[in-house]
């Protein structure tokens, strides 16, 4: 069985624009993962740097810096059993053209470059705890049990 463990999420510009943040929260609440830290805010070019780095020097990088800094996001962490995993299935693939309908790209989305939703990638160790590091501190990370908690786990 895959340990609790905390990812991270983010709602992106379009999402946001297009007023899906409830609808993202609402769905990674409705599996039984918790939400343990969130903020409204806007990426910087150097926080979209280093957030992106490792597809920098690819051609679709500085439309997807300029497109992640263009307005708000919402920054998000998330806590449950294999919850980065369990996120990138609710995710769907990269590209919604090819996502499932009943994942969150499927559903909202139908361009690869305004794909509505970031989570971390559970095929790259500690991709989560380094991009909840740049996003989030410490202090501004809560630790609190869900009411239902005892009804989600064995
Ligand atoms: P994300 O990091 O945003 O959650 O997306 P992802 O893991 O599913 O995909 P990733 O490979 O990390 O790519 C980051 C974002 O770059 C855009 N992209 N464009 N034109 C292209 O070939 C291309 N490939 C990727 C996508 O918007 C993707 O979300
Ligand atoms: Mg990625």
């Amino acid at each position: 069985m895959s340990e609790r463990e905390r990812t991270f999420v983010m709602v992106k510009p379009d999402g946001v624009n297009r007023g899906l943040v409830g609808e993202v929260i609402s769905r990674l609440e409705d599996r039984g993962l918790k939400l343990v830290g969130a903020k409204f805010m806007q990426i910087d070019e150097d926080l979209a740097h280093e957030h992106y780095g490792e597809h920098e020097g690819k051609p679709f990088f500085e439309g997807l810096v300029d497109f992640i800094t263009s307005d708000p996001v919402v920054a998000m962490v998330w806590e449950g059993q294999d919850a980065t995993r369990q996120v990138r299935k609710m995710m769907g693939e990269t590209d919604p053209a090819e996502s499932a309908p009943g994942t969150i790209r499927g559903d909202y989305g139908l361009d690869l470059g305004r794909n509505v939703i970031h989570g971390s990638d559970h095929e790259d160790p500690g991709a989560n705890e380094r991009e909840i590091s740049l996003f989030f501190d410490d202090d501004e990370l809560v630790d609190w049990e869900r009411e239902d908690e005892t009804w989600l786990y064995e």
